[in-house]
């Protein structure tokens, strides 16, 4: 297949692109990208005036629960979700039933992908088996077949010598560990953050320091063994001090923000017990919502994931104790930026390519995108000024528990390709 991408804002910070441009694909590569171009025989000619071209989009932060969970998601529904937010590849993480900590689950979420997927899967393993955290996952037979990452997502790892085991053996995979950062012991039952709001709504309380002891914990770890670290859905002020100091120090320390924790808090959990806004860990104060802003625009926060959790609907109309934790997320998130960041001029569009494209593919060691001639061809495109309303009606999802129904959103994928070959066209899944 051949296209013609004609008129397009093209926004590329590694490549230094920032205007209009045309950008001709030809099977999997980028040809060219310059300006009046013209068609090589057989191409599609699009025409992308107002449109944003942008490299293809990462989530490094996905469960698509399967194997094991496909009654609220699957690697068919979970990829065209991900299609439809704009992203061309996700890193799904390993709480899948049976878990996600040996070679042959790998290879079955990779060879799934390739059969019903509409993104790049990049599956991650688990450090421990069955995330228990007593023993060490097959790290080397995970990566033999194509684990990108290891984490226990969902769950922390509570003994700290088991967190330096899985650091000192898997480090020489050269992979990140990204870290859940939960100390059971602390957090215990809590539903929400703790504080005013846990109080008023009777609530057990989930305290800032049980997610700061372990963020703190890890760093000391990744210290001692030289591991590369990845702060995962990071919440609290504190908690971002710490990465920034370990930053200071020259650690290979990275963190992610997720929507939900910048654009929500607790304040939002009101007298009627949303249970689509019980997260894991939960929505935080204002000020720590603030200060996630400031990160995000400062540059200590390295990428933006959506944690992007689907739950059937029985599951989530229980009461607030009983419902499980997590949000959907994936079909929001390029939008929620659009609108809260990059229309309110809090971060550019090249400040938003960082954070969703080229930091999420730098920490996870997987191919860069570029839009430059001879790149694999993973391509995002967003129309700025398209407006639309977050229904539940609208997911490509099984999943409907987002945070965010009754959004009105300002800027939508319109587009996008992987490896040159066209995923959403028009905003209509292909
Ligand atoms: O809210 C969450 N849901 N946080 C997690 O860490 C896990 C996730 C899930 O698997 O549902
Ligand atoms: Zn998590």
């Amino acid at each position: 297949m051949a296209f013609l991408l004609k008129n397009a804002h093209v926004v590329d910070p590694v490549a230094g692109l920032d205007g209009v441009l045309d950008v001709a694909l030809e099977g999997e590569k980028i040809t060219a990208v310059g300006e009046g171009l013209e068609a090589p025989a057989d191409a599609e000619v699009v025409d992308l005036t107002g449109k944003y071209l942008v490299p293809g989009l990462v989530d490094m932060h996905v469960h698509l629960r399967d194997p094991g969970q496909e009654y609220k998601e699957d690697i068919k529904s979970g990829t065209r979700a991900a299609a439809k937010g704009g992203f061309t590849g996700v890193c799904s993480m390993p709480n899948t039933d049976p878990c996600t900590d040996n070679g042959i689950v790998v290879q079955y979420i990779k060879t799934r992908a390739a059969e019903v997927g509409h993104c790049r899967v990049y599956p991650s393993g688990a450090c421990t088996r069955g995330l228990k955290g007593e023993a060490l996952a097959e790290m080397g037979d995970m990566v033999a077949r194509g684990a990108v990452a290891f984490t226990d997502d969902g769950r922390g790892i509570q003994d700290a010598g088991m967190m330096r085991r899985v650091m000192d053996y898997g480090i020489m995979f050269g992979k990140v560990f990204m870290s859940h950062c939960q100390d059971a012991g602390l957090v215990g039952e809590g539903q929400v953050n703790e504080g005013v709001v846990s109080t008023r709504l009777g609530m057990l309380g989930w305290p800032a320091e049980g997610e700061e002891l372990q963020i703190q914990r890890d760093i000391a770890l990744a210290r001692l063994t030289g591991a590369k670290l990845h702060i995962q859905h990071i919440t609290t002020k504190r908690g971002l001090d710490m990465v920034r100091a370990a930053k200071a120090e020259g650690l290979p320390v990275t963190c992610e923000v997720t929507p939900h924790h910048l654009f929500l808090t607790e304040d939002d959990i009101d007298a009627t017990y949303p249970t689509a806004l019980k997260v894991n860990p939960p929505l935080r104060t204002a000020e720590d919502a603030a200060a996630l802003l400031e990160g995000v625009i400062d540059g200590s926060v390295d990428a933006i994931v959506t944690d992007h959790a689907p739950h059937a609907e029985w599951e989530k109309a229980r009461e607030f104790a009983f419902a499980p934790f997590g949000m959907t997320g994936i079909e929001t998130s390029l939008g929620l930026v659009l609108t809260n960041l990059v229309e309110t001029g809090k971060i550019s569009v090249a400040r938003m390519v960082e954070l969703m494209s080229v930091a999420p593919r730098r920490i996870l060691g997987v191919e860069a995108a570029s839009i430059t001639a001879g790149a694999t061809a993973d391509i995002t495109v967003f129309d700025p000024a398209q407006e639309w309303d977050v229904t539940e009606d609208g997911f490509e999802s099984k999943a409907k528990n987002s945070g965010f129904i009754g959004a009105h959103l300002t800027g939508r994928a319109t587009d996008v390709f992987v490896g040159g070959e066209p995923t959403l066209r028009n905003g209509a899944i292909c």
